[in-house]
Protein backbone atom coordinates (compact mmCIF):
# COMPACT_ATOMS: atom_id res chain seq x y z
CA UNK A 1 0.00 0.00 0.00
CA UNK A 2 1.67 3.52 -0.56
CA UNK A 3 1.96 6.20 1.93
CA UNK A 4 2.19 9.48 2.24
CA UNK A 5 5.79 11.38 3.53
CA UNK A 6 4.55 10.75 6.96
CA UNK A 7 4.19 7.36 6.89
CA UNK A 8 0.12 7.20 6.60
CA UNK A 9 -1.42 5.15 3.44
CA UNK A 10 -2.74 6.84 0.59
CA UNK A 11 -6.20 8.01 1.43
CA UNK A 12 -9.05 6.31 -1.50
CA UNK A 13 -11.53 8.95 -2.38
CA UNK A 14 -14.96 8.21 -4.28
CA UNK A 15 -16.06 11.80 -6.29
CA UNK A 16 -19.58 12.11 -6.76
CA UNK A 17 -20.61 14.46 -9.68
CA UNK A 18 -23.85 16.02 -11.77
CA UNK A 19 -22.47 18.11 -13.70
CA UNK A 20 -19.28 19.96 -15.14
CA UNK A 21 -17.14 18.36 -13.05
CA UNK A 22 -14.66 21.38 -12.94
CA UNK A 23 -14.14 20.60 -8.95
CA UNK A 24 -13.61 17.11 -9.71
CA UNK A 25 -11.12 18.17 -12.41
CA UNK A 26 -9.21 20.89 -10.01
CA UNK A 27 -8.92 17.33 -7.51
CA UNK A 28 -6.96 15.30 -10.21
CA UNK A 29 -5.29 18.23 -11.38
CA UNK A 30 -3.72 18.76 -8.03
CA UNK A 31 -2.94 14.51 -7.51
CA UNK A 32 -1.31 15.08 -10.31
CA UNK A 33 0.75 18.02 -10.00
CA UNK A 34 1.59 16.91 -6.47
CA UNK A 35 1.51 13.09 -7.09
CA UNK A 36 -0.80 10.95 -4.99
CA UNK A 37 1.52 10.10 -2.12
CA UNK A 38 2.50 13.64 -1.38
CA UNK A 39 -1.17 14.91 -2.02
CA UNK A 40 -2.23 11.82 0.31
CA UNK A 41 -5.05 10.55 -1.28
CA UNK A 42 -6.09 9.13 -4.83
CA UNK A 43 -9.58 9.03 -6.68
CA UNK A 44 -10.55 5.43 -6.99
CA UNK A 45 -13.67 6.26 -8.53
CA UNK A 46 -16.12 8.89 -10.14
CA UNK A 47 -19.69 8.26 -9.68
CA UNK A 48 -22.53 10.41 -10.96
CA UNK A 49 -26.85 10.11 -10.79
CA UNK A 50 -27.08 10.55 -14.48
CA UNK A 51 -25.35 10.18 -17.83
CA UNK A 52 -23.67 12.07 -19.88
CA UNK A 53 -22.46 14.99 -18.03
CA UNK A 54 -18.75 16.22 -18.60
CA UNK A 55 -18.22 15.16 -15.07
CA UNK A 56 -18.28 11.53 -16.15
CA UNK A 57 -16.20 12.50 -19.35
CA UNK A 58 -13.68 14.08 -17.07
CA UNK A 59 -13.46 10.92 -14.91
CA UNK A 60 -13.15 8.72 -18.76
CA UNK A 61 -10.31 10.95 -19.86
CA UNK A 62 -8.50 10.30 -16.52
CA UNK A 63 -8.70 6.71 -17.07
CA UNK A 64 -10.73 6.10 -13.98
CA UNK A 65 -13.85 3.83 -13.45
CA UNK A 66 -17.26 5.75 -13.11
CA UNK A 67 -21.04 4.69 -12.19
CA UNK A 68 -24.18 6.09 -12.67
CA UNK A 69 -26.66 5.52 -10.57
CA UNK A 70 -30.28 7.28 -11.52
CA UNK A 71 -33.00 8.34 -9.12
CA UNK A 72 -35.90 7.10 -11.95
CA UNK A 73 -34.35 3.22 -12.44
CA UNK A 74 -35.35 2.44 -8.96
CA UNK A 75 -38.72 2.30 -7.24
CA UNK A 76 -38.06 3.76 -4.53
CA UNK A 77 -35.71 6.71 -3.09
CA UNK A 78 -34.98 4.24 -0.13
CA UNK A 79 -33.50 1.79 -2.95
CA UNK A 80 -31.35 4.18 -4.82
CA UNK A 81 -29.78 5.18 -1.93
CA UNK A 82 -29.01 1.85 -1.08
CA UNK A 83 -27.53 1.19 -4.76
CA UNK A 84 -26.05 4.21 -4.12
CA UNK A 85 -23.97 2.88 -0.86
CA UNK A 86 -23.56 -0.32 -2.55
CA UNK A 87 -21.70 0.97 -5.73
CA UNK A 88 -19.52 3.62 -3.30
CA UNK A 89 -18.67 0.63 -0.93
CA UNK A 90 -17.26 -1.29 -3.78
CA UNK A 91 -14.36 1.17 -4.12
CA UNK A 92 -14.34 0.98 -0.29
CA UNK A 93 -13.37 4.47 0.10
CA UNK A 94 -11.58 6.31 3.01
CA UNK A 95 -13.64 9.36 1.97
CA UNK A 96 -16.30 10.28 -0.23
CA UNK A 97 -16.01 13.94 -2.18
CA UNK A 98 -19.63 15.33 -3.37
CA UNK A 99 -18.15 17.60 -6.15
CA UNK A 100 -21.55 19.62 -7.33
CA UNK A 101 -23.31 16.26 -6.62
CA UNK A 102 -26.73 17.66 -6.90
CA UNK A 103 -28.57 14.96 -4.89
CA UNK A 104 -29.58 14.56 -1.02
CA UNK A 105 -28.41 10.80 0.44
CA UNK A 106 -30.46 8.78 2.66
CA UNK A 107 -29.78 6.89 5.59
CA UNK A 108 -28.43 3.95 4.42
CA UNK A 109 -25.73 5.78 2.65
CA UNK A 110 -25.06 8.10 5.74
CA UNK A 111 -25.17 5.21 7.64
CA UNK A 112 -21.70 3.57 5.95
CA UNK A 113 -20.20 7.25 4.80
CA UNK A 114 -21.57 8.89 7.60
CA UNK A 115 -18.19 11.71 9.15
CA UNK A 116 -16.18 10.80 5.97
CA UNK A 117 -19.01 12.18 3.36
CA UNK A 118 -17.85 15.65 2.01
CA UNK A 119 -19.58 18.35 -0.17
CA UNK A 120 -18.87 21.80 -1.06
CA UNK A 121 -21.90 24.17 -1.13
CA UNK A 122 -21.57 27.62 -2.96
CA UNK A 123 -22.43 29.88 -0.11
CA UNK A 124 -21.13 30.94 2.88
CA UNK A 125 -23.90 28.16 5.46
CA UNK A 126 -25.96 28.08 7.33
CA UNK A 127 -26.94 30.98 5.18
CA UNK A 128 -28.23 29.82 1.58
CA UNK A 129 -28.80 25.87 1.69
CA UNK A 130 -30.29 24.36 -0.85
CA UNK A 131 -29.98 24.06 -4.64
CA UNK A 132 -29.59 27.34 -5.49
CA UNK A 133 -27.50 28.73 -2.90
CA UNK A 134 -26.01 31.52 -5.23
CA UNK A 135 -29.00 32.44 -6.79
CA UNK A 136 -30.45 33.29 -3.19
CA UNK A 137 -27.93 35.10 -1.56
CA UNK A 138 -27.90 37.59 -4.95
CA UNK A 139 -31.76 37.81 -4.34
CA UNK A 140 -31.05 38.39 -0.56
CA UNK A 141 -28.87 41.67 -1.63
CA UNK A 142 -25.72 40.14 0.43
CA UNK A 143 -22.63 42.35 0.11
CA UNK A 144 -20.58 38.91 0.95
CA UNK A 145 -21.01 35.23 -0.41
CA UNK A 146 -18.68 32.50 -0.53
CA UNK A 147 -18.09 28.46 -0.27
CA UNK A 148 -18.43 26.01 2.68
CA UNK A 149 -16.63 22.71 2.54
CA UNK A 150 -18.95 20.63 5.41
CA UNK A 151 -19.60 16.91 6.14
CA UNK A 152 -23.16 15.79 5.26
CA UNK A 153 -25.72 14.77 7.74
CA UNK A 154 -28.70 14.03 7.80
CA UNK A 155 -30.12 18.21 6.03
CA UNK A 156 -30.03 19.79 3.30
CA UNK A 157 -26.55 21.74 4.08
CA UNK A 158 -26.56 21.17 7.98
CA UNK A 159 -23.84 19.44 8.55
CA UNK A 160 -20.15 20.30 10.26
CA UNK A 161 -18.50 23.04 8.36
CA UNK A 162 -14.70 22.21 7.32
CA UNK A 163 -13.71 25.08 5.32
CA UNK A 164 -15.14 28.31 3.82
CA UNK A 165 -14.04 30.81 1.64
CA UNK A 166 -15.37 34.12 0.92
CA UNK A 167 -16.19 35.93 -2.30
CA UNK A 168 -17.62 39.98 -2.76
CA UNK A 169 -20.60 40.21 -4.73
CA UNK A 170 -20.49 42.89 -7.28
CA UNK A 171 -23.40 45.64 -8.10
CA UNK A 172 -23.33 43.90 -11.63
CA UNK A 173 -23.62 40.13 -10.48
CA UNK A 174 -25.97 37.95 -12.33
CA UNK A 175 -25.90 34.08 -10.82
CA UNK A 176 -23.74 33.01 -13.12
CA UNK A 177 -20.86 35.60 -13.17
CA UNK A 178 -21.19 35.46 -9.36
CA UNK A 179 -21.48 31.75 -9.60
CA UNK A 180 -17.68 31.51 -11.50
CA UNK A 181 -16.15 33.66 -8.66
CA UNK A 182 -16.92 31.32 -6.24
CA UNK A 183 -16.29 28.23 -8.38
CA UNK A 184 -12.61 29.39 -8.52
CA UNK A 185 -12.47 29.72 -4.94
CA UNK A 186 -14.28 26.49 -4.14
CA UNK A 187 -11.93 24.56 -5.96
CA UNK A 188 -8.80 25.23 -4.43
CA UNK A 189 -10.57 25.38 -0.53
CA UNK A 190 -11.81 21.45 -1.97
CA UNK A 191 -8.51 20.94 -2.88
CA UNK A 192 -6.94 21.86 0.06
CA UNK A 193 -9.20 20.88 2.43
CA UNK A 194 -9.43 17.33 0.83
CA UNK A 195 -5.82 16.71 0.83
CA UNK A 196 -5.88 17.91 4.53
CA UNK A 197 -8.36 15.45 5.68
CA UNK A 198 -6.54 12.66 3.76
CA UNK A 199 -2.95 13.62 5.10
CA UNK A 200 -3.93 14.27 8.84
CA UNK A 201 -7.55 12.78 9.53
CA UNK A 202 -9.45 14.51 11.46
CA UNK A 203 -12.12 13.94 14.26
CA UNK A 204 -15.66 15.90 14.44
CA UNK A 205 -16.86 16.96 17.94
CA UNK A 206 -19.81 17.96 18.05
CA UNK A 207 -20.27 20.85 15.36
CA UNK A 208 -16.17 21.14 15.22
CA UNK A 209 -14.18 19.97 12.40
CA UNK A 210 -10.89 19.16 13.77
CA UNK A 211 -8.06 17.94 11.50
CA UNK A 212 -5.17 16.71 12.86
C1 LIG B 1 -20.34 23.89 -7.39
O1 LIG B 1 -20.44 25.29 -7.24
C2 LIG B 1 -21.02 23.19 -6.24
O2 LIG B 1 -20.88 23.80 -5.01
C3 LIG B 1 -22.45 23.25 -6.69
O3 LIG B 1 -22.39 22.95 -8.06
C4 LIG B 1 -21.14 23.39 -8.57
C5 LIG B 1 -20.50 22.21 -9.24
O4 LIG B 1 -19.57 22.61 -10.18
N1 LIG B 1 -23.31 22.41 -5.93
P1 LIG B 1 -18.70 21.56 -10.99
O5 LIG B 1 -19.62 20.48 -11.53
O6 LIG B 1 -17.67 20.99 -10.05
O7 LIG B 1 -18.08 22.37 -12.09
Amino acid sequence: MAATPAGRAVKRLVVLVSGSGTNLQALLDEIHRTGVTAYGAEIVAVGADRDGIEGLARAELAGLPTFVCRVKDFGSRGEWDTALAEAVSAFQPDLVVSAGFMKIVGKEFLARFGGRFVNTHPALLPSFPGAHGVRDALAYGAKVTGCTVHFVDDGVDTGPIIAQGVVEVRDEDDESALHERIKEVERRLLVEVVGRLARNGHRIEGRKVVIQ
